[in-house]
């Protein structure tokens, strides 16, 4: 069957553009992992069309045969131009970046160049599953750092954590994920300067994947992590990915910090064949034209995230949930609800809905369920209501 075009409607939202019959004829990995009559809200897709002048790019490279090798600093001096203009940082220098395949392949890089295999790299668990695939595939010693109270950074933990990393003799590094991915949690400008402070006492060099940073409530603050004192010596990871829906157009930047400059340069210069031209291209647009769509997004989240507390609180009260800022996904406490350490399990058997497993993300995570909010109200109510009925 020939794919039908997107039936994008002139609502503003894009997260209401699409029907569930014409996202089913996506090919991607968050639709063919299930059969149909699963409702996917797992792996960090959203259901939106692309925003105009990001496909208006891609078809004009298409059009133009513009498909070779990535060339330029298009895509960063746009990243600069973008944290000046939302987050108010000024300090985002073209020269200390460099272009990656993508964020995790850029972690792994940047990580290569301050530790060494066999090196401790702490992360706040729960967190991202692939941070313990690509740490541990690259033979770097994973500490749990777990998040504290309201699901923030706990700092006797952390520097519980940077003492571990430190005492070995090796390099030690923070994998921070920032905004955090699954909880949502937006770190505040007091704790990122408190996590510089704690690495700079104890030699650790802090890499931030900012790969969620666009994407905060509209009433919320996104602070990069190289903008509060004390940071000069880390790194950030940002991408257009995730908020514009590009993880299928591989690129991303890696960014160095005044004093991380240096290390930044020792980055073999064949890792910057990996990102996609056309992706660089994508993400440029995206990042350069692409905010009045992006903010429509964020006001859609808004609404979902308020929804998702609702329908939780009539159909499923006994699960926990706190909204937070950042993010499209939800992180849900079913411990109540008696289903063991893996609900989601019991959700895709029974309420025929795949969410994110909780003990992939780590210690914390068991009990829990990853949602992505990333999909229309009507999907996210469908969603809920089959989870009610599965635990009838
Ligand atoms: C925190 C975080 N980092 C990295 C990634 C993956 O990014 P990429 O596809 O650019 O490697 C994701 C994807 O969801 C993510 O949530």
């Amino acid at each position: 069957m020939e794919p039908k075009p997107p039936d994008v409607s002139a609502d503003a939202n894009p997260l209401r553009a699409l029907s569930l019959d014409t996202l089913r004829q996506r090919t991607s990995m968050k639709w063919r992992t299930y059969p149909a009559d699963v409702l996917p809200l797992w792996v960090a897709e959203m259901d939106v069309p692309l925003a105009a002048p990001v496909a208006r790019t891609i078809a004009d490279a298409v059009a133009l045969g513009d498909t070779g090798y990535p060339a330029g600093t298009a895509y960063a001096r746009a990243l600069a131009d973008f944290a000046r203009e939302r987050w108010g940082w000024h300090g985002l220098a073209v020269e200390r970046t460099a272009i990656v395949p993508d964020v995790m392949l850029g972690i792994v890089e940047v990580l290569k160049l301050v530790t060494r295999p066999g090196d401790p790299v702490v992360v706040n668990c729960p967190v991202y599953p692939p941070f313990y695939q690509f740490l541990t595939h690259m033979d770097r010693r994973v500490v749990e750092a777990p998040l504290g109270a309201g699901l923030r950074i706990d700092f006797d933990v952390l520097e519980a954590a940077f003492r571990d990393a430190a005492a070995g003799g090796g390099r030690g590094a923070y994998l921070l994920c920032s905004p955090h991915n699954p909880t949502g949690t937006v770190h505040s400008a007091e704790e990122l300067a408190a996590v510089a402070a704690l690495a700079a006492e104890y030699g650790v060099r802090v890499v931030a994947d900012e790969i969620h940073a666009p994407v905060v409530a509209l009433d919320a603050t996104f602070v990069p992590y190289l903008s509060v004192p004390g940071a000069e010596r880390g790194f950030s990871l940002m991408s257009a990915s995730k908020a514009w829906n590009l993880a299928g157009l591989k690129a991303a930047l890696a960014v160095a910090g005044p004093e991380a400059g240096g290390d930044l340069a020792r980055m073999p210069e064949e890792v910057s064949h990996g990102p996609s031209h056309v992706g660089v291209l994508a993400h440029s647009a995206a990042l350069r034209d692409g905010g009045d769509w992006l903010d429509a997004v964020r006001a859609g989240l808004d609404e979902n995230r308020r929804l998702l507390a609702r329908l939780l609180a009539e159909r499923l009260p006994a699960v926990r949930y706190r909204p937070a800022s950042g993010t499209f996904l939800a992180w849900l406490d079913c411990r109540p609800l008696g289903l063991g350490d893996n609900p989601a399990a019991f959700f895709l058997e029974r309420g025929r809905v795949a969410l994110s497993p909780g003990p992939d993300f780590g210690t914390g995570g068991a009990g829990h369920v990853r949602l992505n909010l990333a999909t229309s109200p009507e999907v996210l109510t469908e969603a809920v209501g089959r989870m009610a009925e599965a635990l009838d």
